[in-house]
């Protein structure tokens, strides 16, 4: 790395000139001045790297050298400080990451694939070889979750936390509740706006969401980061009947992450929730996104913003590579990396809570009565028990020809007693496909 001194130009590489990378380049050339009087500084583009040479991104590459491999860029001797926005687990991004820091230069990435997945290994890369690594725009976009965990909470003891970490899934809710349309003409929708992917199965299906919470657990608990410990449930299943009671009776759903300590462990989920309609992530709608964290002397600290898009999450960038400029040294996950504990996860068939089951029982005599008997066999309390014309779920939604949508909300009880008692409703034929569990968490 070259001897920059305290008020010589950082020179800075950025590898991926996409949606993320191009606005950062023209943030970083129209603000220069300004950055340049709050730092003492000036911050300088002078390599790049993406595909394609010829595309106009709307940037000034006249004195900005071009490198068609991210790993050379990393490498080069013109550059102080390495900033992936390639995206993706492996492949360039990490090569590219990996490469930097064995080098001890700083990298910033708003890479979650690639920190949920390889984040402890690069820590430790990082620590070795005394680089910074700042990821602040990996989790929930212009959010700065990441240094306020890091810093500004630095000395709490954090119980849970939780939110809304997907906004394509948080737009679909929040359609789907304001204006009675299904989950499939919502999704159509958010793809015509540019809020889904043409595959919209990552974001959909909660494991994008699960990637973030994987490295808040990380940072609230101290724990390495463990993606493939989380249950992991999509919106794919949520009715407009869902929607409904939900409604009816005092709750909203939302697709939440949350972790939380537990005696037996950590305790990582996301899936649909019923919340409160009085809690304030309730009132967290379309793109935004919110986070919550529950501390021993705050209390309650909720965040909420864009989770995504090109200028909030170049902000987010931005802050990383100012705090670097400013010789700002943290480690990466918050604690140095040896003392971060092995994740230990807490058995979700141990989770309290009240759930909300939605069955198609077969339009039969006896069916309703034998599905209250095995509730009340294995001790679960109902809170109520619904079966209405304008709930009945359609055949495109999951519903069979011959059964009827019947609703069951339960007091709090166990996920082993539901998953059991489920198990035997389904074993006695009176209902047909899988039924849709949303949990109800207690905010
Ligand atoms: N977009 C958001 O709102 C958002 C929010 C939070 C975090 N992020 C994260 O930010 C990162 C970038 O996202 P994005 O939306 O900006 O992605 P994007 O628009 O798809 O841009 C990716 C860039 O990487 C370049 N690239 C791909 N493969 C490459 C390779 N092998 N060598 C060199 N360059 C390569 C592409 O080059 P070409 O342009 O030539 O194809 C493109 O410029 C991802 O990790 C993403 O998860 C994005």
């Amino acid at each position: 790395m070259a001897e920059t001194g305290d008020t010589a130009p950082l020179r800075i590489g950025v590898a991926g000139l996409g949606n993320v990378g191009a606005t950062l380049v023209r943030i970083l050339q129209k603000d220069g001045d300004i950055l340049a009087r709050k730092l003492g500084r000036r911050l300088v583009v002078t390599a790049v790297a993406a595909r394609s040479r010829s595309r106009d991104r709307g940037i000034d590459t006249a004195d900005i050298t071009w490198f068609d491999d991210p790993v050379a860029l990393a490498k080069s001797d013109g550059i102080d400080l390495f900033v992936e926005l390639i995206g993706g687990e492996d492949g360039p991004a990490l090569a590219s990451v990996k490469a930097a820091l064995e080098l001890g230069r700083p990298v910033v990435t708003a890479n979650k694939a690639l920190l949920a997945r390889h984040g402890v290994a690069l820590a430790r890369v990082a620590e070795e070889s005394g680089a910074q690594l700042g990821f602040e725009a990996a989790v929930a976009g212009g959010i700065p979750v990441i240094k306020t965990l890091r810093e500004g909470l630095g000395s709490a003891r954090i119980a849970r936390v939780y939110g809304i970490m997907n906004g394509t899934c948080n737009y679909i809710l929040t359609r789907m509740g304001n204006e009675g349309i299904s989950f499939a003409e919502c999704l159509k929708d958010a793809q015509a706006l540019g809020y889904a992917e043409a595959d919209p199965s990552f974001d959909v299906e909660g494991y994008d969401t699960a990637h973030k919470l994987a490295i808040l657990a990380s940072l609230c608990f101290g724990c390495e980061i463990a993606p493939d410990e989380i249950l992991v449930e999509g919106i794919t299943g949520i009715t407009q009947a869902d929607i409904k009671v939900a409604a009816d009776l005092g709750y909203r759903i939302k697709l939440l992450g949350i972790a939380q300590r537990s005696p037996e462990g950590i305790e990582q989920r996301v899936h649909p929730t019923l919340v409160p309609r009085s809690s304030a992530i309730a009132g967290v709608d379309g793109v935004l996104n919110a986070i919550a964290l529950e501390t021993d002397h705050v209390h309650e600290l909720l965040l909420a913003g864009p989770g995504a898009g090109g200028p909030p999450t170049a902000s987010s960038v931005l802050s990383d590579i100012l705090d670097i400029a400013r010789g700002t040294r943290v480690p990466p996950l918050g604690v140095p990396s040896h003392e971060l504990t092995p994740y230990r996860r807490a058995p979700m068939r141990a989770h309290e809570g009240g759930y909300y089951i939605r069955l198609n029982a077969k339009d039969v005599p006896g069916a309703l009565a034998a599905i209250a008997s095995r509730m009340g066999e294995s001790g679960i309390s109902l809170e109520s028990v619904i079966q209405r014309p304008d709930l009945q779920v359609t055949a495109e939604e999951g519903g069979g020809a011959g059964t009827r949508t019947v609703i069951l909300l339960t007091h709090s009880t166990f996920e082993a007693v539901v998953r059991e008692t489920i198990a035997r409703i389904a074993g006695d034929g009176f209902t047909v496909g899988e039924p849709q569990l949303i949990r109800i968490e207690a905010l």
